[in-house]
């Protein structure tokens, strides 16, 4: 029994009190606490450590008081459990030393054995499930099959993801055919996950807004929808495809827990677009928690009020900065508490 279950009601669509409120990338970088824990262990090592993995994931409940946590790993595991090295350096992000650029190369990608590779994820998800005790749902996750073709191409992290873009346009066949190897993992790795007790899951598409709407509908919206369609009936599934508002009212239409957005559409256009069929989860920009702290609850106020309590997570439009003051990040999760 989940005792805080404000987000699960949420995602079904249904009315609440307040609305639940959890950030993108909580786990993690702005937290005293992960950082002591960073210095003594490597990244793959606190990711593939169930233990380590699950104190990271608890230390934002204890601390901020989300109404969920999400499992402490990386979209990059998938990439990883494919076949591809993948180093996680410091200061820099991630560099894969091998990229994909042939017919040969995507040959060679782990597909059918990928999902058991991962099986520290599901221990990980296990061991959060006996910490969390109940308090609040778990989250699981995967990347979305075009941002995990942005790294396994371009091999590092862009701006622009040019290389990877080009690859979709220049070679669109083997694009698709790689897709579509990404997409078949992801479905069992996300169910996996559920299995093991994740109870919800989310998507990040985090580059899909470098797309123009008709490259979207090519190349990550059918991607998106075999996911979601694959999992329906197993959990409620959140997709996030950054940047991509113009895609909203075709997902909209999709049998799936809620949208996710950033701050580049407002509120209003989002709940019009989307025609209030569905539960948004948004839109806050990061950058906005370095405001004084009375601005921020100002803001998260008038947030709420925009999106209506209803069908409405509140979040990020993306991941907490490293820079924000834990003080800060409390205070947007209080004022979301103390809306009424
Ligand atoms: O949300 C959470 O708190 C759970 C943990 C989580 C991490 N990565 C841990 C992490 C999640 C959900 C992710 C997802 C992820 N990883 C995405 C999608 C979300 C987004 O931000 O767009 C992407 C694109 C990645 C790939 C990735 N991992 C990059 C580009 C980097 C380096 C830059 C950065 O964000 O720091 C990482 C490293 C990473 N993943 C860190 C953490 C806490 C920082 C490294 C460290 O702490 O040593």
């Amino acid at each position: 029994m989940i005792k805080n279950d404000l987000f699960l009601r949420a995602l079904k669509g249904n009315s609440v009190e307040r609305p639940p409120v959890w950030m993108m990338r909580q786990a993690g970088r702005y937290l005293p606490e992960y950082i002591e824990l960073r210095k003594k262990y490597d990244f793959f090592t606190r990711v593939q450590t169930p233990e380590l993995a699950a104190e990271i994931t608890v230390q934002p409940i204890d601390i901020i008081g989300t109404d969920a946590a999400i499992l402490f790993s990386d979209i990059l595991v998938v990439p990883q459990a494919m076949g591809l090295e993948v180093q996680m350096v410091e200061s820099k992000g991630p560099i894969l030393p091998k990229t994909i650029a042939t017919s040969a190369d995507l040959a060679q990608l782990v597909v059918d054995e990928a999902a058991d590779q991962l099986s520290y994820v599901y221990e990980a998800i296990k061991v959060t499930k006996q910490k969390l005790d109940g308090r609040v749902p778990l989250i699981g996750f995967a990347g979305a099959p075009f941002t995990i073709l942005c790294y396994m191409v371009e091999g590092k992290g862009s701006k622009a993801f040019d290389k990877a873009k080009q690859f979709c346009f220049a070679q669109p066949k083997l694009a698709h055919e790689l897709l579509a190897k990404i997409t078949e993992v992801t479905i069992q790795y996300l169910r996996r996950q559920i299995k093991a007790g994740v109870d919800c899951v989310q998507v990040f598409d985090s580059w899909s807004g470098l797309l123009s709407p008709n490259d979207f509908k090519e190349f990550s919206q059918p991607y998106l929808v075999a996911i979601a369609n694959a999992l329906k009936e197993e959990s409620p599934v959140i997709l996030f495809p950054k940047g991509s508002w113009y895609a909203l009212e075709d997902l909209s239409t999709l049998d799936i827990g809620a949208i996710g957005i950033d701050w580049t559409i407002s509120p209003q256009l989002a709940r019009q677009l989307t025609q209030n069929k569905i539960t948004l989860q948004g839109n806050f920009d990061p950058n906005h928690l370095l405001k004084p702290i009375s601005e921020i609850k100002k803001e998260v106020k008038q947030m709420i009020e925009a999106f209506g309590k209803d069908r409405y997570i509140v979040n990020l439009g993306h991941g907490i900065l490293p820079n924000v003051p834990v003080t800060h990040a409390k205070a947007f999760v209080d004022a979301v508490k103390l809306y009424q």
